[in-house]
């Protein structure tokens, strides 16, 4: 069986959540805590043995390039004053992974930001890692999948339970229990309304998908807001093969809405050794009804 080695970073939007922070800067390089927020997901698909990083990008998402790259002006910067630990870290930022980089030159949806990937896949499975969720887990997520992949050879989708009320925001999937966390895919639905969503198990971004995508996707018509979803193109693959959901181990956090932003930095900050204490005794100091 063929192993995963590569991923997609569908980075190609525009951020209009985030305006005007996102204005002349990439919503993928906003920081959690001191961190640029694509970061930890390009650390997940490290850490999960994935030798290839492809971002999909689009224009101006240049600071994302630089980040990933070495930069001697600021090393030298570092050395002169002596600050070996953050060279380090600035160093093995720049080594963290390879990353091939193609551009999605019209924003046609997240369906047509993975048709993009095509020629770097050539014929093997593939994961698609979607930077809007960050998830903390023991074992990284995608690493968790790749492990159920060896094991029954199909695409797998990560899902999460959702509260009803807001399954107009996913892809939903209609199931029957296949094993431990795991499910056999029947029906898939992109943002269906809350009386026609067939459950509530919602699709995270994380998938491993296999190169059949390819065509499903250039088959699926166009949204009504003229997108290629991804979810329609898998609900074309489920007639070619059987596809599983995975309810995965870990806390997700929606990094693409301002409240999702908000608890992860929060939540993350608190995680940190270096700053937890004082953050914490902040945190319990403040009066809400004074603020
Ligand atoms: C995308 C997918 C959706 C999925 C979601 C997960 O939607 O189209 O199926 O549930 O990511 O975050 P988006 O959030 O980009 O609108």
């Amino acid at each position: 069986m063929k192993k995963i080695r590569k991923a997609v970073f569908p980075a190609a939007g525009m951020g209009t959540r985030f305006l005007p922070a996102t204005k002349a800067q990439p919503k993928e390089m906003l920081p959690i805590v001191d961190k640029p927020s694509i970061q930890y997901t390009i650390e997940e698909a490290v850490n999960s043995n994935i030798k290839l990083i492809i971002l999909i990008t689009g224009r101006g998402k240049r600071a994302i390039e630089d980040h990933f790259d070495r930069s001697y002006e600021l090393e030298n910067f570092l050395i002169d004053k002596r600050k070996i630990s953050e060279l380090k870290e600035l160093i093995s930022i720049s080594t963290l992974a390879s990353i091939a980089y193609i551009r999605q030159k019209e924003p046609l949806g997240l369906g047509h930001a993975v048709l993009v990937s095509e020629p770097l896949i050539d014929s093997e499975p593939f994961a698609v890692v979607l930077g809007d969720d960050i998830i903390i887990s023991k074992k990284p997520v995608l690493k968790q999948m790749k492990e159920i992949f060896e094991r029954i050879n199909r695409p797998i989708i990560a899902v999460q339970r959702v509260p009803k009320e807001d399954v107009s925001s996913y892809g939903i999937v209609k199931v029957r229990k296949y094993g431990d966390r795991l499910y056999q895919i029947e029906d898939l639905v992109e943002k269906p309304s809350v009386s026609q969503a067939p459950s509530n198990l919602a699709i995270i971004g994380r998938y491993i998908l296999v190169p059949e995508i390819f065509d499903c996707i250039r088959q699926t018509k166009k949204d009504k807001k003229g997108e290629i979803q991804l979810t329609d193109a898998l609900k074309l693959l489920l007639n070619k093969t059987e596809i599983f959901a995975y309810e995965f181990e870990g806390k997700r956090y929606d990094i693409g809405n301002k409240m999702g932003f908000l608890k992860a930095t929060v939540e993350l900050a608190l995680k940190r050794e270096d700053l937890k204490e004082e953050f914490l005794a902040y945190l319990k100091s403040l009066k809400l009804d004074e603020l």
